[in-house]
C-alpha cells in the first residue's frame, strides 16, 4: 500500500450563517442571500481541494466538546436531522453522514500510544454537530466523500490554553501517522472561527448586510495578525501567540481545531491560500487553505514575502 498523505488543510469556520445562505435542499429554513465573501471563498477552495480526488475528508470541531479524552465518530453512517441551539430559525439541517471508521480508529490508536485518552463514539442515536456539519458541507456539499469527524476536548477550558494545545498538537501528530499508515489522500479541515466577540441580537432578516460589520476593533486587528501570519507561512509564531490570542479576543481556535491541524500539517512555513475573510454577526472568519504541493510557489493573492 501507498503512503498516505495530507493533501490539504484549511481553517473552515461553521457559521450556520453561511449554509442558510447557500439555500441548500438538505437545510429547512430558507433566506434571499447573505455572507457571499465567506461562500464563495469556500467555492474557490472546494474548487482547488477536491480536484485533489482526497479518500476522506478529516474535521475537527468546537460543538462536539468532551470532557474525558478525544473522541471520533466510529460508525459507517449517522442520519438526523441537526439544529443549531442558538439559530434553530438558520439551521436544521438533514444529514446523511458516510464515515471512514478504519481510519478513525487508527487515529484513536496512534493517539493512544501518545498518551492521548481516545474513545469510539459508537451511539448510531449520537446526534452530529453542526461544526462538523457546516464545515464539511461548505467543502463538499456532495456529501460523497467519507468523513473522520473528532471532538474538541475541553483541557484547555479546564486546565490552561497552553495545556489544551499541547493536547492538540500531539492529536495533530497521531492524526498524521495514522494518515501516512492507512495509505489514504486526506483532506483536513480545522473548524474554527477567529474572533469571537459577537451581537446578542439579530435582524428581523438575519440576511441583512447592512447590519453585518465587525463587532469591535481590537478583535478585527487581531484577526489580521493572525491572517497575516498565516500568508507569511510563519505558523510556528502563529502557534506561539493563539492562548493569547483566545484570551484577548475570545478565540474559538481554543478548542484545539486549528492547532490540531497546524501540528497534523508540521508547522507549514509556506503560504495559507486566503479565500476569503467575513463577519457573521460580528466573529471573524477566515477560509485558508494551505496546499503542500504549491509550497514555494506564490498565492493568487500574494502573500507579502517570506521572510
Ligand atoms: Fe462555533
Amino acid at each position: 500500500m501507498a503512503k498516505g498523505e495530507i493533501v490539504g488543510g484549511l481553517l473552515a469556520p461553521h457559521p450556520p450563517h453561511i449554509v442558510y445562505g447557500e439555500n441548500h435542499w438538505r437545510n429547512e429554513p430558507k433566506s434571499e442571500c447573505g455572507w457571499e465573501v465567506l461562500r464563495w471563498g469556500y467555492e474557490r477552495a472546494r474548487k482547488h481541494f477536491l480536484a485533489k480526488k482526497p479518500d476522506v475528508i478529516l474535521v475537527h470541531s468546537p460543538h462536539w466538546q468532551t470532557v474525558i479524552g478525544h473522541h471520533f465518530l466510529g460508525i459507517e453512517e449517522f442520519h438526523g436531522l441537526s439544529v443549531d441551539p442558538i439559530f434553530p430559525n438558520l439551521f436544521r439541517f438533514n444529514y446523511d453522514i458516510k464515515v471512514d471508521v478504519e481510519l478513525a480508529e487508527m487515529i484513536a490508536d496512534e493517539g493512544r500510544q501518545a498518551g492521548l485518552i481516545t474513545k469510539m463514539m459508537r451511539n448510531p442515536h449520537f446526534r452530529v454537530d453542526y461544526g462538523t456539519i457546516v464545515s464539511c458541507h461548505m467543502m463538499n456539499p456532495e456529501w460523497d466523500i467519507p468523513i473522520v469527524g473528532i471532538s474538541s476536548n475541553n483541557s484547555p477550558y479546564y486546565f490552561s490554553n497552553e495545556m489544551g494545545q499541547n493536547e492538540m498538537i500531539k492529536l495533530g501528530q497521531a492524526t498524521k501517522r495514522a494518515i501516512e499508515k492507512s495509505g489514504r489522500r486526506a483532506i483536513l479541515l480545522a473548524s474554527n472561527t477567529l474572533s469571537h466577540r459577537h451581537f446578542t441580537t439579530e435582524p428581523e432578516i438575519p440576511e441583512d448586510m447592512s447590519r453585518e460589520h465587525v463587532y469591535e476593533h481590537s478583535g478585527y486587528l487581531w484577526d489580521m495578525k493572525v491572517i497575516d501570519l498565516m500568508r507569511r507561512g510563519k505558523t510556528r509564531e502563529l502557534i506561539a501567540i493563539l492562548p493569547e490570542f483566545m484570551d484577548h479576543a475570545v478565540s474559538e481556535v481554543k478548542a484545539g481545531s486549528f492547532a490540531w491541524m497546524l501540528s497534523a500539517l508540521d508547522f507549514p512555513d509556506y503560504p495559507g491560500e486566503l479565500y476569503g475573510y467575513w463577519t457573521v454577526i460580528g466573529t471573524g472568519n477566515a477560509v485558508v487553505g494551505w496546499d503542500p504541493v504549491l509550497r514555494e510557489r506564490a498565492t493568487t493573492q500574494g502573500a507579502v514575502g517570506r521572510n
